[in-house]
């Protein structure tokens, strides 16, 4: 049965739900899309009059919100209608990492997963499309079939088709990447539902970017693309640590190697670890998977690039407390940049969190500065016990971070932190003054005319 799409649902109006369906919108002016989360609150905020008050700090999203919004681009909490009205319904809820049970600490829990089956099995009317946007392990669709199955109407139309379609967006660079994205993989048995969705991305993707598979290759790609890109993090920062060592610098090997076009240029920067809600939880599933079936030594190799991610964050603390003289206590840190890259407010799995624990643990006072997450998210990230509520200051300028302090510890790569402005710090931060470079971003140099004593991730040089 041929399929023509009027009317989206997207369940999750999240880091993925909320540009993907902005892009949609935007490049399908005939499609009414409707968002809708569990969480009004997060609704809410996507409804701000004042587009900075969105939930989500994207670059080009707020523009596509204004565009689209009120106009085929909507924002709900009434779930069950926009579920009842929708002919195709992505589901992009989280799968966090299953906290207790059988595989608790590596498979993904599905429960959200499940609870969209079944509310979509409840509510929805006719043939409806439910497209795997979430990343999932593989399989998954096979659960949300079977439960769907069970709500079929054997007498009339009512009837489901499931496709995977991972989302391959970067944070950070989302709007882009949904914009001119490397390609679209759409996995499924339905050849007319697959058209259905193709049709709708054709809209603004060439064809030959767009590739069918079977369902459960898509699920699969998914989860390997995201362990490559960290496996290729992880590796180059295992060589920053022996660059550190032997007196060359990990850009410029990075960029020797990089040149190579066997070996390409991108994702071979070097930093405190790699965060983001994905490529932990999608390679402990991955994990999970190959010790299921008994692949325990695939399971082991991939288990590596998290222990390096692990290693690469604790590192840096050691380093810190080694170079201030084995202590902190009575010592003020400046974090500079808490979100897990530039371009983001989103903090999820930033090597932040756990290295500024690790600093408050040693007992200095702590001072963190983010051009873009909010001063109650770093709170609840980092507030653990009563001691720490008193170490912790949120400053909202460089500057102010700085004063008083010993050492900056620069972790995320936001643009303002290429220039920092050195004489100004100089005359705010306490003697010895130091910067711990963990972009390996700062011009050392610069920074030493002005009295800085530098530590740089992955060059040997200063050291
Ligand atoms: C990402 C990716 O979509 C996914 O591939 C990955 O597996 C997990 O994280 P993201 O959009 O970044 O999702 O997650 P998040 O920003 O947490 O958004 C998910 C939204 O779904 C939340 O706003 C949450 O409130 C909502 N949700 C969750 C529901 O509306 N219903 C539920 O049952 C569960
Ligand atoms: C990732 C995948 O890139 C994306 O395709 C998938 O859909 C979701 O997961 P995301 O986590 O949003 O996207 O950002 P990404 O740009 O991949 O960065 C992840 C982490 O790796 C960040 O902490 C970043 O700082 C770090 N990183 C990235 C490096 O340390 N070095 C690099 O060269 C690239």
């Amino acid at each position: 049965m041929k399929f023509k799409v009027k009317n989206i649902c997207c369940i999750g109006a999240g880091y993925v739900g909320g540009p993907t369906m902005a892009v949609i919108a935007s490049n399908c002016p005939s499609i009414q899309i409707n968002v809708v989360d569990r969480n009004i609150d997060r609704i809410n905020s996507w409804n701000e009059e004042d587009l900075n008050k969105l939930p989500i700090y994207e670059p080009g999203l707020s523009d596509l919100v204004k565009k689209s919004r009120n106009i085929n681009l909507h924002f709900s909490s009434d779930i069950e209608s926009c579920i009842s009205n929708a002919d195709m319904i992505f589901i992009s809820v989280n799968t966090p990492t299953k906290k207790k049970g059988i595989g608790a600490g590596q498979a993904s829990d599905l429960r959200w997963i499940e609870s969209c089956a079944r509310k979509i099995g409840e509510h929805s009317k006719g043939s409806t499309i439910v497209v795997e946007k979430s990343t999932l392990p593989v399989k998954t669709a096979q659960t949300i079939k079977e439960i769907l199955i069970a709500y079929e109407d054997k007498n009339s139309e009512r009837n489901f088709s499931i496709l995977s379609n991972p989302e391959f967006l970067s944070e950070g660079t989302a709007i882009k990447d949904l914009e001119q994205p490397d390609r679209v993989l759409i996995g499924g048995e339905d050849k007319d539902a697959i058209k259905a969705l193709e049709d709708i991305y054709l809209n603004w993707v060439n064809e030959d970017r767009i590739l069918t598979t079977d369902i459960w290759s898509s699920e699969l790609s998914k989860l390997i693309a995201n362990a490559f890109l960290a496996q290729r993090i992880s590796s180059i920062n295992s060589i920053s640590s022996l660059c550190e060592v032997t007196q060359s610098n990990i850009n410029n090997v990075s960029l020797a190697i990089g040149m190579d076009r066997r070996i390409g240029s991108k994702f071979l920067k070097s930093g405190p670890g790699f965060g983001g809600s994905c490529f932990k939880k999608d390679i402990l599933n991955l994990v999970y998977i190959c010790n299921h079936y008994g692949l325990y030594e695939v399971a082991n190799y991939w288990e590596q690039v998290l222990s390096i991610n692990d290693w690469q964050k604790k590192r840096i603390t050691k380093k810190i407390v080694e170079k201030l003289f084995g202590t902190l206590s009575n010592k003020k840190i400046t974090v500079l940049g808490f979100s897990f890259k530039s371009n983001t407010n989103d903090t999820r799995e930033s090597p932040a969190i756990d290295i500024c624990r690790d600093l408050l643990e040693e007992g200095c006072k702590l001072s963190v500065y983010d051009p873009k997450v909010k001063k109650n998210q770093i709170e609840k990230d980092l507030i653990f016990d009563k001691e720490n509520i008193s170490n912790l200051e949120i400053a909202n300028s460089i500057n102010k971070a700085c004063i008083n302090s010993d050492a900056i510890i620069l972790i995320t790569d936001w643009d303002e932190f290429y220039n920092l402005d050195f004489l100004e710090l100089s005359k705010v931060m306490r003697n010895p003054r130091f910067i711990f470079d963990t972009r390996n971003i700062i011009n050392a140099k610069d920074a030493s005319n002005y009295g800085f004593r530098i530590w740089k991730l992955g060059d040997g040089i200063f050291q």
